[in-house]
């Protein structure tokens, strides 16, 4: 890349904020935002008008811009955005994970035939560079699982809930207003957004695109204060959790769901905002990646990151997606389960392969046991709206 790098930038919300004071607290001239796109012409912004446009083609045609700089909560305009941005051969940067997820497999295609490098290393866990370790690293067949809290606004209500008692939609709002959760919510608490970045993850970790479609995943919606006092007379937190393991088989599993996490696990003690990553290996057992997860600073040195890293060229190589022995991903995988419900119409839904514990009060109901993945996700379209709500025991 030249020696100056010319940033278009898309979006100037949390995070394109947040990026703008970290470039000013930490480079020279070598990196500069030459214009701004962004969507509302009413909103006072904090920079000159003159940086401000609504046209995404005076960045997209500007041949002095030569990296682009997407930060924008659109998925849709995203993936137009980054599209355009690869055709025209410019380095691009991205945060958008809902986008990334459901693309990435056409992207990676894209920055091949352009010879051009998308990075997106604030898509996954904000802060904690897991994307290049993975890719970098954690280059070899050794790799077992993932295992991750991946949702600093879940994260943070679930914190909340169990360390000060306060409720579902107060913890919501908290973190909505210390600007963690995404703008439509619904994506951080249904466990999507923890879905999309657990894509992501595979892709680099164990070099497999799945489609988000695919694989199951359930949020924390529906939890009660029943649930974080039933997991805390185990002796344990409920966390929201994405996994992707290898089997026996060379197929893979991958999902998210609430977990019933004990004391002795590194992500017991991730709290609030914050993300955690444990990465296990053949040989060195469990390392542990921890660090804040949302947040217009602590994302944005992540973009920071990427812009440094397209400034001497770097690009993921991909390296484990051309392995021979590629690994297929399965439902078949068994998971133990604690389900809470209201109506035995609702239990009737789950197709337990073995019972462990059945109880039932007035108000209370729940069963633990055994249950396949394909079944949930057979099932999963079908919960929404139900007042049941399910964990990983
Ligand atoms: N916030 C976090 O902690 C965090 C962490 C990791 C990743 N991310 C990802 O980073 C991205 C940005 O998140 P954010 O929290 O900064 O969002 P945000 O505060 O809601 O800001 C979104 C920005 O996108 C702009 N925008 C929307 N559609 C646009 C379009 N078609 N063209 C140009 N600009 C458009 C908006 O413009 P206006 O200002 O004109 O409305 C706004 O400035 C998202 O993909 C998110 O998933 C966020």
């Amino acid at each position: 890349m030249k020696d100056k790098i010319s940033i278009g930038l898309f979006g100037f919300g949390v995070v394109a904020q947040g990026l703008v004071h970290v470039l000013k607290q930490t480079q020279g001239d070598r990196i500069s935002i030459k214009k701004i796109c962004v969507k509302d012409p009413d909103k006072a912004r904090s920079l000159p008008d003159s940086m401000f446009t609504l046209d995404e083609d005076e960045l997209l045609l500007d041949e002095d811009i030569n990296l682009i700089v997407e930060l924008i909560d659109d998925a849709e305009a995203s993936y137009r955005i980054v599209k355009k941005s690869l055709q025209a051969g410019k380095q691009t940067v991205s945060a958008n994970k809902k986008m990334l997820a459901a693309h990435l497999d056409e992207l990676i295609l894209l920055q091949k035939e352009h010879h051009v490098s998308l990075l997106y290393e604030p898509s996954s866990c904000g802060s904690i560079p897991i994307i290049r370790n993975l890719e970098e690293y954690y280059d070899n067949d050794l790799l077992q699982s993932i295992t991750g809290i991946l949702n600093g606004s879940s994260n943070y209500i679930l914190s909340k809930m169990t360390g000060q008692g306060i409720d579902y939609a107060e913890a919501l709002h908290q973190a909505q207003e210390l600007g963690f959760a995404e703008s439509n919510p619904t994506l951080d608490v249904e466990g999507i957004d923890a879905l999309n970045k657990l894509v992501i993850i595979t892709v680099h970790a164990f070099g497999l695109y799945v489609s988000p479609g695919n694989v199951f995943s359930f949020g924390i919606s529906t939890i009660s204060a029943q649930d974080i006092r039933f997991a805390k007379e185990k002796g344990r937190k409920i966390k929201l959790v994405g996994q992707v393991r290898k089997n026996q088989d060379n197929t893979l599993s991958m999902y998210v769901i609430p977990r019933m996490v004990s004391q002795e696990k590194y992500i017991y003690n991730v709290e609030d905002e914050f993300n955690g990553v444990v990465i296990k290996g053949a040989f060195y057992d469990k390392q542990f990646m921890f660090g804040k997860g949302a947040g217009g600073f602590p994302t944005s040195s992540a973009v920071l990151s990427d812009i440094t890293a397209l400034g001497y060229d770097y690009r993921y190589e991909y390296k484990k997606m051309k392995l021979q022995n590629r690994l297929e991903f399965s439902n078949q995988g068994i998971v133990h389960v604690y389900l809470r419900y209201a109506v035995e119409s609702d239990f009737a839904l789950f197709r337990f392969e073995e019972i462990r514990e059945r109880y039932s009060s007035a108000g209370f109901n729940y069963v633990t046991g055994l249950i396949t993945l394909e079944n949930l996700q057979q099932i999963r379209t079908q919960l929404s709206g139900r007042n049941v709500f399910l964990a990983e025991i």
